[in-house]
């Protein structure tokens, strides 16, 4: 990891750091993830009426973000009650490194994409605290991710989100667009059956 790190791009007003984790680091946060979904695990969320999300999600933290039957929300239990394990240390240095913010982050969502999977624009706004930004984290094969505006429609603009790297929404960028367009498939080898997965951190309340 970066001592103090300096974001290399800076896109619609969500800092990139390129490269922030090396091989290492990615593979001691993979090794530490698999012990959080050994614990939850992860699942096919649905929405409201019925539709399977592309993504397979788990969380670690006080909270994790899920989408049922009845809609989605954030949930201090897995869907099969039990609650989520703790954000591990390496995930929270991330975040005391980049955020720039007083608060602990209180989830932890990890969203694993096939290599087929993708997530539409949306904006992360079911949070009490918009000062806080979202940090996410990159591992596995490279993302297409599309940035676009703090309200509906208008111009967007794309970069490739690599393993290792990490994106910050924060200040006038908190609450812009933002989804994933396509997955490369096999340009990374970090992931054993290939894809790709995201962390992103939050404060919730
Ligand atoms: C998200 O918006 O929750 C995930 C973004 C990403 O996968 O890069
Ligand atoms: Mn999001």
């Amino acid at each position: 990891m970066n001592a103090s790190p300096t974001p290399d791009v800076c896109l619609r007003g969500v800092d990139v750091y390129s490269g922030f984790l090396d091989a290492p680091a990615q593979q001691s946060l993979v090794d530490d993830l698999r012990r959080v979904v050994a614990e939850a695990p992860l699942i096919q969320p649905v929405t409201r009426f019925g539709q399977p999300l592309s993504v397979k999600m788990s969380a670690a933290g006080a909270f994790g973000w899920i989408s049922d039957k009845r809609g989605y929300r954030y949930s201090p239990e897995h869907p099969r009650g039990t609650a989520w394990p703790a954000i591990p240390d390496s995930v929270m240095a991330i975040w005391d490194a980049v955020s720039d913010c007083a608060r602990a982050p209180e989830c932890c969502l990890i969203n694993h994409y096939s290599t087929t999977a993708r997530m539409g624009l949306h904006q992360d706004r079911d949070e009490a605290d918009f000062s806080c930004p979202v940090v996410s984290i990159s591992l596995g094969d490279d993302a297409l991710f599309r940035i676009g505006n703090t309200t509906k429609g208008g111009k967007t603009e794309s970069i490739w989100l690599r393993s290792g790297d990490v994106a910050v929404m924060g200040g006038d960028a908190r609450l812009v667009y933002h989804g994933v367009d396509r997955i490369a498939a096999g340009t990374s080898t970090l992931l054993k059956d290939g894809g790709r997965i995201n962390l992103t951190l939050r404060v919730v309340t």
